[in-house]
């Protein structure tokens, strides 16, 4: 279903509930509603009557006092007004809907709650209209699954959240290798989800290539032929404010270059002594294991992490050997820790039980960020190669992954 004819289909829904009947009367089957909710005293009948999620998102989404939270498709606005509660006078919540039908529903359901703390905003989830760095907490509720560019929406969540931001949404997810693809398709349209949803790899993969780290997703309700309700969680990486931490890409080669470069001049970072060229540097590296600290000001690379897989080998497919450079004017500010835990967390999340490297034991530095990230010095490798013509030792260094 293409997204103009989603948009008239929850108007109508909308439209349904402003008359005073439920929204989805004609709604799909696999739709909770209201009765998904634990607590929903004090809500205006029309807030209820509009509900059309698939669980309760905000029940998981540990909201505190102060916080700004979004809504992605917050629909009658059933969840922007439970969350509006729970972050009080000092917080705010956005609710964001394609429909204007439902917008309106919105808002009368605000007045009538008499909430002040609440914004209805036009627009997509694939293109948010709110600036980056923003908000402590996504939230969604059954929308995600209806959106025709899922990566574009993850993508924009991460953009919107702040460091260390959260995102807890309940959607609609396939198990990995369900076969039966009309079987399926036939359950994702009897649940109402029409743009068919992703499996859970899928969602793992998308979360992960926006950047996010700490996924889980946990099935909630069962609808059949491997289709589910599930809540999903994961965060966006936390390091010292005017940073951002986010995955590496191609456009940031010359900086990424650079950083490594100023490190080979150390003397102590490694035994090569020039940083190689971009397609090199870029092929003996992992797509899903490189991230960047950016100055958030200038999107300026001032640190850069990266992981190799030691051996084709399937047995060693979770170990992987990983390089990570500070640029010199960056030191002493907590971004390299920040990186470091960062890149574990997305490590485990992608399956790695073992992170490897090596170390010269000059590099003080370096030897103490790992181990307050959990390596562990395993031996000395003595006068293993020469550097500018003199032998130096190298410390071998591991973290195995209490998780994995
Ligand atoms: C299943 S309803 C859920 C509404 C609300 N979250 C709830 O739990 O009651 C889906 C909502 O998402 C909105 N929607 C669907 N696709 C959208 C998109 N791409 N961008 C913004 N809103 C969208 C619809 O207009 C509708 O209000």
């Amino acid at each position: 279903m293409a997204h103009e004819e989603i948009v008239d289909r929850y108007s109508r829904f909308a439209r349904n509930a402003m008359t005073g009947r439920p929204a989805h009367a004609s709604f799909g089957e696999g739709c909770a509603g209201a009765a998904g909710y634990d607590d929903d005293t004090a809500l205006p009948d029309g807030a209820l009557r509009a509900s059309l999620g698939c669980g309760d998102p905000v029940a998981v989404a540990d909201l505190h006092e102060g916080d700004v939270v979004l809504d992605l498709g917050s629909g009658g606005g059933i969840d922007v007004l439970l969350s509006a509660r729970r972050v009080g006078p000092t917080g705010r919540v956005y609710g964001l809907d394609a429909s204007p039908d439902m917008l309106k529903l919105a808002r009368d359901n605000a007045a009538q709650a008499g909430v002040t703390n609440t914004e209805f905003l036009h627009g997509t989830i694939e293109r948010i209209p709110l600036p980056g760095r923003t908000v402590d907490v996504v939230i969604s509720n059954c929308v995600i699954n209806l959106s025709d560019d899922k990566a574009a929406t993850l993508a924009e969540a991460f953009r919107v959240l702040r460091p260390g931001g959260r995102f807890g949404v309940s959607d609609v997810v396939t198990e990995d290798g369900v076969t039966d693809q009309d079987r399926r398709r036939r359950t994702e349209t009897r649940i109402g989800c029409t743009a068919g949803s992703l499996t859970v790899g899928e969602y793992r993969t998308l979360l992960t290539n926006a950047g996010f780290t700490g996924v889980t997703i946990t099935p909630t309700t069962d609808h059949g032929d491997g289709v589910h309700s599930a809540i999903v969680k994961a965060g966006k990486p936390s390091v010292a404010p005017g940073f951002e931490i986010r995955p590496m890409r191609d456009a940031d080669a010359a900086q990424v270059l650079e950083v490594y470069q100023l490190g080979l001049d150390t003397g102590h970072a490694s035994f090569e002594t020039t940083a190689p060229a971009w397609e090199t540097f870029s092929s003996a590296r992992l797509g899903h294991l490189r991230y960047v600290v950016a100055d958030t000001r200038t999107d300026r690379v001032v640190a850069w992490v990266a992981a190799s897989r030691v051996s084709a080998r399937p047995v060693y497919a979770g170990v992987v050997e990983h390089s990570i450079y500070v640029h010199p004017d960056y030191g002493s500010r907590g971004l390299g820790r920040a990186l470091l835990n960062a890149f574990v967390a997305a490590s485990e999340d992608a399956g790695v039980w073992t992170i490897q490297s090596g170390v010269f034991p000059e590099n003080t530095a370096s030897l103490a960020l790992h181990q307050a990230a959990g390596f562990r010095v395993l031996g000395t490798r003595e006068r293993i190669g020469r550097h500018h013509g003199v032998w130096r030792d190298v410390l071998m260094i591991e973290r195995r992954s209490t998780a994995i």
